[in-house]
């Protein structure tokens, strides 16, 4: 029993040693453009598989998969971590999570972190001007007036309007796959109707 705690928390200790020097490692980057270029280049090279649905640009292929383009690169970092972890889940993401070294992760936060979302208008206006009242109400204090986060805090602005909904009932719906979060107490009182017109605002924000 003894030598079963002494192994875990020898785990544990390297596993928060490993996460910390990662985020060094990314804050060091982000401060020295000689190697950024370098950690972009072979950020690029690793993307092959991803680009089938987020794009090569980080612009997602499908309505129902996030946009990583222009996405703060510590928030994006944390994600890979939250998927290997399990406290996050999805049945592609944790798989290609884990298998991702710790290289990999930081390199590719930052290549898809340099690109530019491209937005999309809503297909309602009305509904987005609704959703522009209650994302001036709620959610800008946290996610910032356009939608543009910091560090660990995601980026909404052009998110796909699915990807949004999808999130937004995850969260409400205490859903398992993503139950950590300070969301789930902001969307606990969200109806569907709030959740549609605040995706569509999303959506097109920064167009
Ligand atoms: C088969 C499609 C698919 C592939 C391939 C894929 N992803 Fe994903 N990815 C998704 C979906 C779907 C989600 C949203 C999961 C959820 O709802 O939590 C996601 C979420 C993410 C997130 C979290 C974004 C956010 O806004 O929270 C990151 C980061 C990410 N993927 C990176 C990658 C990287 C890097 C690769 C390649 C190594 C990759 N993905 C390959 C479908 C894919
Ligand atoms: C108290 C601060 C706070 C407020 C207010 C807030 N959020 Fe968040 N939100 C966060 C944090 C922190 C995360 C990242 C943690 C996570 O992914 O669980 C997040 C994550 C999200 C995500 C997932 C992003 C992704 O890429 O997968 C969505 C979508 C989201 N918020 C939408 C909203 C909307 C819409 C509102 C307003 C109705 C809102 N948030 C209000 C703090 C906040």
């Amino acid at each position: 029993m003894r030598t079963l705690f002494l192994i875990f928390l020898s785990t544990f200790a390297s596993f928060s040693f490993a996460s910390q020097t990662a985020m060094q490692a990314l804050n060091a980057l982000l401060a020295d453009p000689a190697a950024q270029e370098q950690a972009y280049e072979a950020g690029y090279e690793r993307i092959t598989f991803c680009k089938h649905c987020h794009g090569e640009d980080g612009n997602s292929k499908r309505k129902n998969i996030p946009n990583l383009a222009e996405q703060n690169p510590i928030y994006l970092f944390k994600a890979f971590e939250k998927f290997a972890n399990g406290e996050r889940k999805d049945f592609v993401m944790s798989k290609l999570a884990k298998n991702l070294t710790l290289e990999d992760r930081v390199n590719i936060a930052l290549y898809y972190g340099k690109q530019k979302v491209i937005p999309q208008p809503a297909e309602n206006q009305s509904l987005a001007a609704q959703g522009q009242a209650t994302f001036q109400r709620v959610c800008q204090g946290c996610h910032g007036s356009n939608g543009e986060g910091k560090e660990d805090m995601p980026r909404l602005a052009g998110q796909p309007a699915d990807y949004i909904i999808n999130t937004l009932k995850i969260f409400r719906d205490k859903d398992p796959s993503r139950a950590v979060s300070v969301m789930t107490g902001i969307t606990a009182q969200m109806s569907d109707a709030e959740i549609l017109s605040v995706a569509s605002y999303i959506q097109e924000l920064g167009l």
